[in-house]
């Protein structure tokens, strides 16, 4: 008997070609057997409103959405996780029975999840945080950090404004460091965490100097084109333990997969390999 109704999910965003999001959602609907598709759609932000509104309609039970829709979906949506008005962004909805929209975003649990799978020893209350880059993503990871009890964190960015705004939303336990002294703010670091897209294929290396780098520090990146970033690549050198930005992608999308298609799946060897294929 063909199921009464095949659920929809999808991500919107644009461009949209290049998400990593259909593999992973793909992989897990196949992997437990569930009727349902996951489609990579791409709306241009002026067209987010009517598409969200229309989507139940067409048998959608929620989408992802990414850059540049991310802030505007939270002003459509109806209802909004704590989390998400924290980091001023929505990278979930779910779309409700009743009508209305729930949105949440998922980065900064993706973010801790696989920090804490990839490195089973740090402990958030052990030592500051050293924070690269100020820009949307750093809001989820500063939150999550926070939220984890990590007693400090150091903050730079090449456009200082943009760490002093958010010093200004996440409190004292923030310090901004000058982008020119970076290198120093890693020598008390227990944790080093990239969140600029320098590094990433395509764009220009991150040149902060390493040095300073102790190897007690726990070393992670959200590039994850190329897997192993020069950051990466130099901490593990120095016997840092080194945490790749990929998880973050795979433990992200498990909140929403598990609302939309009443399963929680379980980020594993084949789900990366899914996405690396
Ligand atoms: N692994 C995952 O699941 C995951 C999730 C989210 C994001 N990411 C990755 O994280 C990165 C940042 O994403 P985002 O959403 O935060 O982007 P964003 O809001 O555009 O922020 C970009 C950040 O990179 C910095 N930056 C860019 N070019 C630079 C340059 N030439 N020199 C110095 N700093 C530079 C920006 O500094 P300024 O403020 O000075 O411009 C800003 O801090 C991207 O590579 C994205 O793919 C990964």
């Amino acid at each position: 008997m063909p199921p009464a109704k095949i659920p929809l999910a999808g991500v919107i965003g644009s461009p949209i070609a290049h998400s990593k999001s259909p593999q992973v959602h793909g992989h897990w609907l196949a992997t437990y057997g569930i009727p349902g598709f996951y489609i990579p759609m791409d709306v241009a932000p002026q067209d987010l409103r009517t598409v969200l509104k229309t989507l139940p309609k067409a048998g959608f039970v929620g989408v992802n959405v990414t850059i540049p829709n991310k802030e505007a979906a939270l002003a459509i949506a109806d209802l909004i996780t704590d989390r998400a008005t924290l980091i001023g962004a929505a990278n979930t909805l779910i779309f409700r029975e009743d009508g209305k929209i729930h949105a949440d975003n998922t980065d900064g649990y993706g973010f801790l999840e696989n920090l804490r799978a990839g490195a089973p020893l740090w402990q958030p209350a052990n030592g500051p945080a050293a924070v690269l880059g100020a820009g949307g993503a750093a809001r989820a990871v500063i939150a999550s950090l926070l939220e984890a009890g990590v007693p400090e964190i150091y903050l730079t960015n090449r456009t200082k404004i943009r760490a002093e705004k958010l010093k200004d939303d996440f409190g004292n336990r923030v310090t901004v460091v000058d982008w020119a002294q970076a290198g120093y703010m890693l020598e008390n670091a227990n944790l080093v965490v990239n969140t600029t897209s320098l590094g990433m294929v395509g764009k220009p290396p991150l040149e902060v100097p390493l040095e300073g780098l102790p190897q007690t520090a726990t070393v992670t990146d959200l590039v994850y084109t190329p897997l192993k970033t020069r950051l990466l690549d130099v901490a593990a050198q120095k016997g840092c333990v080194t945490v790749d930005g990929l998880g973050m992608l795979l433990h992200q999308a498990v909140p929403g997969f598990e609302r939309w298609f009443g399963t929680r799946p379980t980020v594993d060897a084949a789900t990366r390999d899914a996405v690396l294929r």
